[in-house]
């Protein structure tokens, strides 16, 4: 009762401070965390008010047809994008997450509190591992791990990490990273932003082109108009950024299929809790300088506040300090 009258006041709605004058959390407790069956089954009741997990996750063929006209979650109404035949042809016929239930799951947040961290063996032990961004793996495997189910593709990775897919070079190395997925959901909003219209037509030619390319098959998936659905769920907490970072809406997700799940590369500062200094993403250039670019769109210390207190309550783990 005790723990439904703080849900039932908000335990999740403190009165957020300003981004400036955020500073260093103090580092949650591991030790002694235990899953709060009861926490974790009303916070599900909560987001299922305004997300339906299985039908967001992807548009599915029955749902939309060839021309038809989509917006975008975050540009002006006049921009659109017809659904071409080839697009049609890679939506799937069905949810890829229909009736799928998975235990232990890890969301990897791409944060540069995963250097050197040696969470790498753990977050493999996961039955099921949710990445961001198409975040490199390869020379990080032992921080990171290796086991990749799920990532989201912003189509701007195409542009910032495989030159658009203009030489052979860049369309080999991209082919290489696909291939590596084996059968993974590759999770592609193309409706967010209406930038991404060239490169989303770049990227279904070539999944059509390389399609028979792939044992097993390439497992796509395209959010239609959702994020709003995600946004209005964590209004309710107090939290209200111009866009949700992707980690908070992978971590969504994943509540809605797993029965416990485990955060790791979420930490929005440029510090470690031993206070050595760290770059913004765990794959970053030795040197480079924290970025607060994402200020202009996100909330992320208000996000991570929320993230901690549904750890305290056993909703969730976070993991903030080296795994051994
Ligand atoms: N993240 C974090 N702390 C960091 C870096 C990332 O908590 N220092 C989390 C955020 O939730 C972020 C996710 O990890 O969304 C994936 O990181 P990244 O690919 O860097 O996302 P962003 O580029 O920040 O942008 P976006 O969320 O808009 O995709």
């Amino acid at each position: 009762a005790g723990l439904r009258s703080q849900f039932a006041l908000g335990f999740m709605d403190p009165p957020l401070p300003p981004v400036s004058t955020i500073s260093v959390p103090t580092v949650p407790t591991d030790l002694d965390w235990t899953v709060n069956q009861t926490a974790l089954n009303m916070h599900r009741a909560d987001i299922e008010q305004f997300v339906d997990a299985e039908r967001n996750i992807s548009l599915v063929r029955s749902e939309v047809r060839v021309g038809q006209v989509m917006h975008f979650d975050y540009s002006e109404q006049k921009y659109v994008f017809p659904i071409s035949a080839s697009l049609y042809s890679l939506i799937p016929e069905e949810s890829p997450f229909q009736n799928k239930h998975y235990n232990a799951c890890a969301v990897v947040g791409s944060g540069g509190i995963l250097s050197n961290s040696y969470c790498g063996n753990e977050i493999d032990r996961a039955d099921f591992v949710f990445r961001c961004n198409f975040a490199p793996i390869d020379k990080y495997k032992s921080h990171v791990g290796s086991k990749t189910n799920f990532t989201t593709f912003n189509p701007s990775v195409l542009e910032k990490y495989f030159n658009n897919l203009q030489t052979i070079y860049d369309r080999a190395r991209f082919l290489g990273e696909l291939r590596r997925l084996k059968g993974a959901v590759l999770w592609i909003p193309a409706f967010s932003f209406h930038g991404s219209n060239m490169v989303t037509r770049t990227l279904t030619d070539f999944f059509l082109e390389h399609e028979r390319q792939f044992n097993p098959k390439l497992n796509l998936a395209w959010p239609g108009n959702v994020m709003k659905h995600f946004s209005d769920f964590w209004k309710t907490k107090g939290l209200s950024p111009k866009r949700l970072s992707t980690g908070m809406i992978v971590y969504t997700l994943a509540t809605m299929f797993c029965e416990e799940v485990r955060l790791y590369g979420f930490w929005p500062y440029s510090v470690a809790p031993d206070h050595t200094p760290l770059s913004y993403h765990y794959y970053d250039k030795k040197g480079t300088t924290f970025t607060m670019k994402w200020k202009q769109a996100h909330q992320l210390p208000e996000e991570f506040n929320l993230l901690q207190q549904l750890h305290k309550h056993g909703v969730l783990k976070l993991t903030v300090t080296p795994c051994s």
